[in-house]
């Protein structure tokens, strides 16, 4: 029997127990329940049936998720050896790579920023890294993907305004183009970083070196507290700084640790362990309550979004992965996925219920569905993707995998360093831009701001 069909089987016979049981130290029950939660995360997925499209989730979860959850699922596949999801993971990341090989599909342009661009990208990159199957050759390889990503990254580098960074926004008719934010910016940094490391080109290096400064001395990056902020508004009659979203999400914190842990790894060069270490230590205390991740900025207060709600989960990654590339960081790091994937578990006995409005509702194995909040040891009542995803997170990063590999230590992903298509042969096949969208989008970015402030307004009471 292949290993895949044993673990469906796992997975079946864990669906008649009400919880999951772990026990961290046993790697049979950590697979058993992680089969259990992937084949729940799957059972929202119809990307890869007749007439849908691969790489969509239902609505109302964005492009960008599903691009965080095939992360997720390679990396299942990679620490589990369950090959049962890699086809349509697979058709995913190649079908949403677009016609221009590029993460930039014509479809998602009216939503399209830097960040749900380089979310797919940081995807592809770990594809890269971890082996995962290579498309036939006449299709986008892992590796080339990430570097047209990047190259465009490059192409969107503004000087102009607060000194440099990329904006949030790709097309200036979308909410947020006057934003220059840590996520854009993050991945930007963390492609760059791993790219340096895989393929041993130094010219990554100098923009990973270009980006942290200048997220450093923007103050959005405080280096001796470990802090990163979430971003700066552009205004034409003040510096960027004096209008800055203070919040840290953990995923920011994430993307700026794993990057740091690839540069110290393939430079050896000493200020990148000293930053990985003060971003560890800050967001170990910042986003762990009895050593349980949470997305400390709104998690207590039951208001986080989809979007926010998928944070911790990339974060539990960039944790593990980070401690494969600085081993020492595993004291640290280990004891904190072992509460993590305990506390997950617990909370993945949810009859799924009546989902939240608008919301598809779970239909995997009865009485496995994942809450979101594991700070209570048991399941909150809510259930959805980023749940379903944030639980698999912590069940296959408390198993163990060996570091990220690089062209030369078992890589085998084509690359392209000129891949990708400049920026303004890229906006002139959009239509101009109206008068109407940009009031349209003004009026929106007031919504949101209202919204942000509505939202700060009930943490403070
Ligand atoms: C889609 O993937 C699921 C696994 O998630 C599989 O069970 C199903 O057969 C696939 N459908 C098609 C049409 O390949
Ligand atoms: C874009 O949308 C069309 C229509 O739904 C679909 O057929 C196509 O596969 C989509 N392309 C991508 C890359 O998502
Ligand atoms: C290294 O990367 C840079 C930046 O993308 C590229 O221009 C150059 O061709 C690469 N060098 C090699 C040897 O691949």
């Amino acid at each position: 029997m292949k290993l895949s069909g044993v673990l469906a089987k796992l997975g079946m016979a864990a669906s008649m127990a009400r919880a999951l049981d772990i026990q961290v130290d046993n790697k049979d029950s950590i697979k058993e329940a992680a089969g259990t939660v992937a084949f729940g995360l799957m059972s929202y997925y119809s990307g890869n049936e007749t007439g849908d499209v691969p790489g969509n989730l239902p609505a109302p979860y964005y492009w960008w998720v599903c691009g965080g959850m095939m992360g997720h699922l390679i990396d299942y596949w990679h620490y589990t050896g369950d090959e049962s999801y890699n086809d349509a993971v697979k058709q995913a990341l190649v079908h949403q790579a677009g016609e221009d090989e590029d993460y930039m599909p014509a479809n998602q342009t009216r939503q399209l920023g830097n960040d749900d661009q380089g979310y797919w990208a940081m995807t592809a990159m770990t594809a890269a890294e971890r082996v995962f199957p290579d498309p036939p050759d006449d299709q986008p390889q892992w590796l080339a993907l990430v570097q047209a990503v990047f190259n465009e990254f490059v192409g969107r580098w503004d000087e102009e305004h607060c000194g440099g960074g990329m904006r949030w926004q790709i097309f200036s008719f979308n909410i947020g183009w006057r934003y220059k934010n840590s996520v854009s910016n993050g991945c930007f940094f963390n492609i760059a970083a791993r790219l340096a490391r895989y393929t041993g080109n130094d010219s990554y290096v100098e923009w990973a070196d270009t980006v942290w400064d200048w997220e450093s001395k923007l103050g959005l990056i405080d280096e001796a507290k470990g802090i990163v902020k979430d971003g700066v508004t552009i205004h034409d009659d003040k510096p960027c700084r004096d209008d800055m979203d203070t919040n840290e999400w953990s995923y920011n914190s994430g993307t700026f640790l794993l990057g740091c842990a690839a540069l110290f790894d393939f430079t050896e060069d000493g200020k990148w362990k000293k930053r990985a270490d003060s971003l560890l230590d800050h967001g170990l205390k910042k986003f762990t309550e009895g050593q349980v991740v949470y997305e400390q900025y709104c998690e207590k207060h039951n208001i986080c979004d989809d979007d926010q709600r998928t944070f911790k989960g990339y974060y539990l990654r960039t944790l593990s992965t980070s401690a494969q590339l600085i081993p020492e960081y595993k004291d640290k790091v280990k004891p904190v996925l072992a509460k993590s994937a305990e506390a997950a578990a617990k909370s993945c006995s949810g009859p799924g219920g009546e989902p939240e409005p608008n919301h598809p509702a779970f239909s995997g194995h009865p009485d496995t569905s994942c809450g979101f909040s594991w700070l209570g040891g048991k399941n909150d009542g809510t259930s959805g993707v980023p749940q379903q995803m944030n639980a698999l997170a912590a069940l296959t990063y408390v198993l163990d995998a060996k570091p990220p590999v690089s062209k030369d230590t078992g890589g085998t992903s084509k690359g392209d360093p000129n891949a990708g298509t400049t920026d303004e042969e890229k906006t002139r096949s959009f239509e101009p831009i109206t008068t109407g969208d940009r009031v349209g989008a003004g009026f929106l970015t007031t919504l949101v701001l209202a919204g942000v402030i509505g939202g700060c307004s009930f943490l403070i009471m």
